[in-house]
């Protein structure tokens, strides 16, 4: 079976990332969000993005036109229904996923794909919710994701060869390079990238060097985009402090856990960019300046 039309389900940073790159890529696109507000909010944002792609040359007025009018927007998720792969993108908590799939199980038919794109819990316990454990896959994408090339396909033990097959297929149509992952927690990118970022919070607790300096290090010493503390920032404090939990607590090894100084700013809702302030201040975004502790 070839995926003819894709689902996603929330319309938030991730969400909204997907549905643009499922339309670019021709697919009919359904996005469902919880309220009209935030449904409104994530189609804005695909459209500043595409227009910005047709101002620099790589869409024409015309793509960008095919591709707003392969996404629908909708709160209803009986509207799901006559998709073949449906993507869930809510938040990070394992009880709204599993009810969500549980009604999704009742509303599609049994051919329906399912797919999660958790970073860090396990797809196996979302899969049991409903009764297609065997359709059911992770699909792991990246922030941003119309620009980061990579989606990470995830496999269960109880996940069917030839789905998975399909789902990797589908990652490539997607204009992503599919990299195969077993359902372990953090797959492959979290299992190595949390590791560095929490290393980076304890060289700096540590005094081992400024943030600027442990930024510069690594972007002009290893000719990473953006330094870990910048990344950090980026990702968010507060989803890179749940996901760190999440993972030591399946392996219980210190290179997962929480260092002090992440859980301090957390509490202190110091949870990067989108916060205004994390290791660095976004009053002026434009000049984000280091944050002395
Ligand atoms: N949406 C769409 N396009 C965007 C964008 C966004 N939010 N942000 C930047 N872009 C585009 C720009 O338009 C530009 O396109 P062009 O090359 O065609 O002109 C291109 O990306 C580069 O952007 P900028 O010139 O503005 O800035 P940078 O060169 O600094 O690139 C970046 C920005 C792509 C974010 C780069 O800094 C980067 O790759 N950073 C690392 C990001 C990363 O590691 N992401 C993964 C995080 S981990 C994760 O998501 C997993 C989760 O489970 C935690």
């Amino acid at each position: 079976m070839a995926i003819q039309k894709v689902g996603v389900v929330g319309c938030g940073l991730m969400g909204s990332g997907i549905a643009q790159v499922s339309a670019q890529a021709g697919f009919p696109t359904v996005v469902r969000e919880v309220s009209p507000e935030i449904v409104d909010k994530g189609l804005k944002s695909i459209e500043k993005n595409l227009t910005r792609l047709v101002e620099k040359g790589n869409l024409t007025e015309a793509q960008k036109n095919e591709t707003r009018g392969r996404l629908k927007g909708t709160t209803v998720l009986d509207d799901l229904k006559g998709c073949d792969v449906i993507i869930e993108a809510i938040i990070e908590q394992l009880p709204a996923k599993r009810e969500l799939f549980g009604a999704l199980e009742s509303l599609c038919p049994a051919s329906t794909i399912f797919a999660s794109n958790t970073s860090s819990l396990t797809i196996t316990e979302i899969a049991t919710a409903t009764r297609r454990p065997q359709r059911f896959v992770g699909l792991h994408f990246f922030n941003p994701v119309p620009v980061m090339k990579l989606v990470e396909v995830v496999k269960t033990i109880a996940t069917d060869p030839a789905v998975y097959e399909e789902m990797v297929t589908f990652g490539t149509k997607l204009g992503k390079t599919p990299v195969r992952a077993h359902d372990s927690a953090g797959f492959i990118v979290n299992r190595l990238l949390v590791p560095y970022l929490l290393d980076a919070i304890r060289a700096l607790e540590e005094g081992v060097g400024s943030i600027e300096d442990i930024d510069n290090s690594m972007k002009l010493g290893c000719g990473h985009p953006m330094g870990p503390l910048t990344l950090l920032d980026f990702v968010g404090l507060d989803t890179t402090y749940y996901i760190a939990n999440i993972m030591f607590d399946e392996f219980r090894e210190r290179r997962f856990a929480s260092p002090p100084l992440l859980k301090r700013m957390v509490l202190a809702g110091w949870n990067g960019r989108k916060a205004g302030r994390g290791f660095y201040d976004y009053s002026d975004p434009q000049k984000p300046k280091a944050m002395k502790f």
